[in-house]
């Protein structure tokens, strides 16, 4: 269907943002530019399409050689993102302050067709892929590139920022040690995973926590306090706990610290929970780090350099192939070309049987169950 005609390519990415996606767009402009084609950036996601009078500048910003040089290294996005306004449901404040959501999609296809786009990269999250596929579905040739430090996403092994924010987290944990030991203190490191637990698992793992707590493994905290009192026995008076912001315990909720009608919950304060109960519980001082957002900021490693700049070329190469309607994929040693339809609605949580989380346990790490 692209083939011919994929000549003037948006690229967007939406959703919050995560190391290596300056590096997507370098690499999906220069290989487009190989191909003979153009290639735009939509600013904040659609919103350039969708509201470019609050764009004065314009809502497309012309992507060529001169403007993804150099930026292969940088985090964030050179085009914007947000994780408001989705298209499918977009949120329209009513005079009596109540939230309307519209479908705009058919608006951004014709908006698509009068700047002259014919072809789509959309850099995201799930979310994203959904507006992918509906875009799709609705007639525009679309590429996915799955992206978000969350790792949650199906059908690709791998998201880009991942590694970023692990190796940071890490770091993190690991400078946290030193000073937990000097104190002889209890730390409680909150990081983000809304659903999944991959950040906490393999930061966690990787950074010798004594306990790490997951979405998919609802906690009781009688666990990991009897892991931190056995440390105490053994003479080992501090301890690390490593919390995903989507953890709960055993029949209860998440911690959201804040909802807005037609918006995702803001979750928050699970940290700070955790520390409060274990510090009642052990008698330990204690204290907490939230790491949120700074997970989502820096440049990619290496690695997510690498993945990143192979999704962007083989985004363009699936165009000239006339492959659409479909994400890219990790499926090592190989990028693939999944179904968009196929990965969204899904969740990749972390499979509570898998190899990482048995080695967790077989290390003596509470998992808190
Ligand atoms: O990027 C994914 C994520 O980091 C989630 O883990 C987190 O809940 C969310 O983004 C927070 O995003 P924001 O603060 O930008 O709304």
């Amino acid at each position: 269907m692209a083939t011919d005609s994929a000549r003037r390519i948006a690229i967007s990415t939406g959703g919050g943002d995560a190391p290596g996606l300056n590096a997507v767009i370098r690499a999906a402009v220069l290989a487009a530019l190989g191909e003979g084609w153009e290639c735009a950036g939509i600013r904040d996601g659609y919103n350039g399409l969708l509201d470019p009078d609050a764009y004065p500048e314009g809502g497309l910003m012309p992507l060529g050689r001169r403007e993804v040089r150099g930026i292969t290294h940088l985090g964030g996005t050179i085009i914007g993102t947000t994780n408001r306004g989705d298209p499918l449901a977009y949120p329209i404040r009513q005079e009596d302050g109540s939230v309307l959501e519209v479908d705009r999609s058919e608006e951004l296809i014709e908006a698509f067709r009068k700047a002259g786009i014919n072809a789509l990269i959309a850099i995201g999250g799930d979310g994203s892929m959904r507006i992918a596929n509906r875009l799709s579905e609705l007639g525009l040739p679309v590429v996915g590139v799955p992206k978000t430090i969350d790792n949650d996403l199906e059908g690709t092994s791998v998201t880009f920022g991942f590694d970023t924010a692990v190796a940071f987290a890490t770091e993190c944990i690991d400078r946290l040690h030193t000073t937990a030991e000097s104190h002889d203190r209890l730390m409680v490191i909150e990081v983000m995973g809304r659903y999944a637990g991959w950040i906490a698992l393999h930061a966690g793992l990787a950074g010798s926590a004594d306990g790490i707590l997951i979405p998919e493994i609802p906690y009781d905290l009688d666990s990991v306090a009897a892991k931190i009192a056995a440390r105490e026995a053994a003479g080992q008076h501090f301890s690390i706990v490593v919390v995903a912001e989507g953890a709960h315990p055993h029949g209860g909720e998440r911690s959201v610290i804040e909802y807005e009608p037609g918006q995702s919950k803001r979750l928050g304060g699970i940290g700070h929970r955790v520390a409060d109960q274990l510090a009642a519980m052990t008698g330990k001082e204690t204290r907490t780090v939230v790491l949120g957002h700074l997970l989502r900021g820096g440049g990619p490693t290496t690695r997510d350099r690498i993945l990143s700049l192979r999704f962007g070329a083989a985004a363009i190469r699936a165009l000239r192939e006339g492959i659409t309607g479909c994400m890219v994929a990790l499926d090592p040693p190989d990028v693939r070309y999944v179904p968009l339809k196929q990965v969204t609605g899904r969740m990749k949580c972390v499979p509570v049987n898998s190899d990482t989380v048995r080695t967790v346990r077989d290390l003596g790490i509470s998992l808190g169950d």
